[in-house]
């Protein structure tokens, strides 16, 4: 791909779809240079199903049940994937786990957004164990999607406080809302060529990024 074309990305989604649509409107608004050529969602009454509709993106429903198995499932995946192409491949809340076989598919093509500041929480329930442990801060990881769940190179993290008298629900959202910036930030480097992962390492301006970007979203404190 030359620097000049528009990167054409497929979302992968599986509830709200509030990231997808974040990237969509950067995407709509010329922020970055990239298109959402298709959005796939893996639950046909998700709330994301609706919005990408109404943003006018080609839609599609593959649902597990629909499969016997993990494998068709990811066949069907595939096949939907491969009938455009798709440069990059964004899972935004997308809840399944992916095998290795479809994961180097995408090798270097295929990004993630957590709710942590990785490595610490992977999985689930991130905001309910931050606020157990009496963390300080919170926030969110857009990472590169290796075959390992929640560990593949992190690019940039958002860092949000954590108030005094936070619930899971107001964490969440003052979390979101620093994650509606970063992901469609990242997907900008990518359609840029400033961000690439090659042979394991992730490049960002030509230069080894061996620790993540960090940014602070101290103004989200008053939410
Ligand atoms: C986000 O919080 C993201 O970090 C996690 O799933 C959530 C998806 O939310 N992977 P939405 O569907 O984009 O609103």
């Amino acid at each position: 791909m030359s620097v000049h074309e528009t990167l054409p990305l497929a979302i992968l989604i599986s509830g709200r779809g509030s990231n997808m649509v974040a990237i969509a409107r950067a995407c709509a608004q010329r922020r970055i240079d990239a298109r959402v050529n298709q959005v796939i969602c893996d639950q046909a009454d998700a709330a994301g199903v609706l919005r990408a509709r109404e943003l006018g993106l080609a839609t599609n429903v593959i649902q597990r049940a629909q499969f016997t198995d993990a494998a068709g499932f990811e066949t069907a995946l595939l096949r939907a994937l491969d009938a455009q192409a798709h440069e990059l491949v964004v899972l935004a809340g997308f809840m399944r786990i992916l095998s290795p076989q479809f994961v180097a598919r995408y090798a270097g093509r295929m990004l993630n957004i957590h709710p942590s500041l990785l490595p610490a929480y992977r999985g689930l329930n991130t905001h309910r164990r931050v606020l157990a442990a009496g963390d300080r801060h919170h926030g969110a990881s857009v990472h590169f999607v290796t075959a390992d769940l929640d560990a593949g190179p992190v690019v940039l993290q958002s860092r949000v406080p954590v108030l005094p008298g936070d619930t899971e629900k107001t964490l969440a959202a003052r979390v979101q809302e620093s994650e509606h910036i970063i992901y469609p930030n990242v997907i900008g480097w990518v359609a840029q060529q400033r961000l690439v992962f090659r042979e394991g390492r992730v490049w960002f301006d030509g230069e080894p990024l061996d620790a993540p970007m960090v940014e602070e979203f101290l103004a989200l404190a008053a939410d």
